[in-house]
Formats: structure tokens, sequence, C-alpha cells
């Protein structure tokens, strides 16, 4: 199937406001000058959607956008810029949005530069894909177990994570905090589908995450939840040095969401 790329041009806008287009009880937050900008430090990747309320476009796309950032939280924020708002409008111009919906994906806040959807296809399963499949890939796959030994030795000054999965593909979520944590800790990721690796490691078979402190050839296993919250947490502490490695994180166990798990 084609789309034709339809949008509202800036030309045309009405005075008129119609007021919020994406239903409150959605993921999607609006942003405004100052927001924009603390989203942007964060590193994260995340959409942005510079829409105009007036814009038939817009109001058509609003129920697919809502649904892809249910779908995407809380890995990959969604955010909307209303450049119909006097105090956006600056905003809209430096980010040269001239039709409107022009949504962004912000690889990784203002660290890279961002890309603009250039298709019609304005579904949730189109946004879904083409965000995640943009996040950018700073996790180290090692395929073989016998690979382990030679990244904890070349990475042994830097504090660094081993996730022991049971997919093929690294997680999302993993990927995530590697392009988050990039250049501050070291991700790898290697397919261990029965465990043997984490036993041949000494640990059981039940071990997902493996924290290698820097200077430290040893791992510690942690044993908190896998999820995005809590895995935040440690990484935040193993930063700041108030993460007690020996016994790696009774880490809170919390969000009830089953698809930002590992
Ligand atoms: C974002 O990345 C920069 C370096 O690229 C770093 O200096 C900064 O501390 C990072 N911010 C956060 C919130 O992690």
């Amino acid at each position: 199937m084609r789309f034709s790329l339809q949008v509202c041009l800036l030309a045309l806008a009405p005075s008129l406001a119609l007021g919020a287009i994406f239903p409150s009880n959605s993921h999607v937050q609006m942003l405004d000058p100052k927001s924009f900008k603390k989203a942007m430090k964060s590193n994260q990747t995340s959409l942005v959607a510079f829409v105009a309320p007036w814009c038939g476009h817009c109001q058509r796309m609003a129920p697919e956008y809502a649904k892809v950032s249910d779908k995407l939280y809380p890995l990959i924020p969604t955010y909307a810029v209303d450049c119909d708002e006097e105090k956006n409008k600056p905003l809209c111009a430096e980010q040269r949005v001239q039709g409107f919906p022009t949504v962004k994906l912000f690889p990784r806040g203002n660290k890279v530069a961002p890309m603009t959807y250039d298709s019609g296809d304005r579904t949730a399963s189109a946004f879904y894909k083409w965000a995640t499949l943009r996040v950018p890939n700073h996790v180290t796959k090692l395929s073989k177990a016998g690979n382990i030994e030679s990244w904890v030795d070349k990475t042994k000054e830097e504090n660094t994570l081993l996730l022991l999965t049971k997919e093929k593909k690294v997680p999302l979520l993993w990927k995530v905090l590697a392009n988050k944590y990039y250049g501050k800790l070291g991700l790898a990721a290697h397919r261990d589908d029965d465990g043997q690796t984490a036993k041949d490691l000494g640990f059981d078979d039940s071990t997902k995450v493996l924290i290698y402190p820097a200077g430290d050839s040893k791992p510690v296993k942690y044993d908190g939840a896998t999820k995005i919250e809590p895995l935040t947490k440690l990484f935040n502490s193993i930063l700041d040095g108030t993460a007690d490695l020996g016994t790696a994180n009774e880490a809170a166990k919390t969000s009830d969401r089953p698809d930002d798990e590992l």
C-alpha cells in the first residue's frame, strides 16, 4: 500500500484553537520550550509530534499516536508540541516544522540529530516499528560464551553489565538503557537460553544480569527486577558509587507492566 504524505500547511492556519487532541489518559506528554529542553537532556530515544489542534491530519493521527505512546511506555517517551501556541512557535520554527503533523525521533536526546517520519502511514504499528528500530545500538553482543572473558578483560577499567537472555534479539529495554548510559556504563548481552553460561560462571541458571565493577573481573549478580525503573536505580547507584555491590540489590519490584521486563 502506498500512502501520500498528507499534512496541514502552516500558511492555512485558522486563528481558532480547538484544544487538546490527545486523550488525557494516554502517555503523550505535551511539551513547551522549557520541558522540551529538559526532555532532550535525558539522552533518551524519544518521539515528538509537532501538531496543530485545528489540523485534520493531526486529529486523525491522535488516537494512533496515543496508542503507540502507551505501547512504548516506559521505554521510549512520546511527546507532542502544540505549534499553535504562541510560546511554542519559536521551538517549532527551530525544529523546521513546516506542516502538521511532523513526527520526529530524537535518537539520543539532543546528542544525535533527529530524523523526521516521512511516511503517510500514521498508524500505531508503523510508528512503533519506526521508533524501536532506530534506538542506537550500543550493546556489545557476545554471541559465544567464549567471548565473555575477553570482553571482561578488555573493559575491566569500566563499570559494565552483562545481560544473559533467553531471547535471540537484544531486548529493547537493554538497548534503551545502553543508549541512555552510553559513555558511562558498558552493556553487553549474551544469549543463554538454557542457563548454561550462568552456571559456568558460577551462578544459578536464573541469573539475568551480572555486574562487573570497574577494576574487578569478578561479577556480582543482580537480584532485583529486570525492569526499567529498578535497573535505572541500580545504574545510577553504580555511577554515584552508592551501589552496594556485595549484596547487589533488593531494588524495588515495582512496575506491573509485563512488556518492559527482560
Ligand atoms: C547525557 O550525555 C552527556 C554526554 O553525552 C552527559 O554529559 C550527560 O551527563 C548525560 N545526561 C544524563 C542525564 O545522563
